[in-house]
């Protein structure tokens, strides 16, 4: 059966799968994504953050455990919604459920928005990217991740048996839906070239301020074999756009 969005999330089994995957040593979210996503995030403290596509809240967590101001975090995915409740119980933060096609948020509340590893699920971000404008303080800051647009194109053929050796991609200015073997299930993964997010950001009225592949750093693995793997292609795209204040309209 080929899932969609959180319902990929809401089978026990693959929703299993992911959370024992996301435990293991020098995950790629944990060397690459993480580290570059707080970077270009800066200092969480005194921030107002609403978090998309927040999973298990972990991330919540650790930024208002680094003085952020409040955390809200929102995904689609029933199950990931109740591990977020569990996790950020005790702490000030918040977990709703709702799926991003549907956000309808109240303007000029939040400082700071990521969204992290989800944009890859929507099928057309206009909706999404406008309401996380809206959503923004002027100056506030919104970072996002996403695969990296030579893995949602490259072919499933070169991804079959044991650690993948070969990457093929095909069709790259061809946007639109792919469908992926994951964590033992079968997903839809929603392409666009790296140039398509670029113009969708700004088309939302936001200024794009960096523009990421997660370039390894080997200080964040502690196995070296690993770090020259993922010298060879990079997995996420990370970009960093502010909405202008008044006066730079
Ligand atoms: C790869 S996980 C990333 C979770 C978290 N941001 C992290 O980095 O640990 C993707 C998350 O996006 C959520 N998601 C996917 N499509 C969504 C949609 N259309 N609306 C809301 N959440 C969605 C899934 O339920 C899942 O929790």
């Amino acid at each position: 059966m080929i899932l969609e969005g959180p319902n990929f999330y809401d089978d026990a089994a693959i929703f299993d799968n992911y959370m024992k995957r996301r435990e293991r040593a020098d995950t790629p979210n944990d060397t690459l994504e993480l580290p570059i996503v707080e970077e270009l995030l800066g200092s969480p403290a005194g921030q107002d953050f609403l978090d998309l596509g927040c999973g298990d809240g972990r991330f919540g967590v650790k930024l208002l455990g680094r003085e952020a101001s409040s955390y809200i975090g929102v995904d689609g995915s029933e199950n990931m919604i109740r591990a977020a409740q569990e996790n950020l119980s005790g702490t000030a933060g918040i977990a709703m459920r709702m799926k991003l096609e549907a956000l309808d948020l109240q303007a000029a509340k939040y400082s700071r928005v990521s969204a992290r590893l989800v944009l890859h699920y929507i099928e057309d971000l206009t909706h999404t990217l406008r309401e996380v404008a809206k959503s923004l303080k002027q100056n506030g800051l919104f970072v996002f991740s996403v695969e990296h647009p030579v893995i949602t194109s490259s072919d499933l053929a070169s991804k079959e048996s044991g650690l993948r050796q070969n990457w093929t991609v095909d069709d790259y200015f061809n946007a639109g839906p792919r469908v992926t073997s994951w964590m033992g299930g079968s997903v839809v993964k929603h392409h666009r070239a790296v140039e398509d997010y670029f113009a969708a950001v700004r088309a939302a009225g936001l200024q794009v301020e960096s523009l990421r592949e997660a370039r390894p750093r080997r200080e964040n693995f502690s196995d070296e074999a690993l770090f020259l793997r993922r010298k060879r292609i990079p997995l996420f795209l990370i970009i960093a756009a502010r909405k202008p204040t008044r006066t730079d309209a």
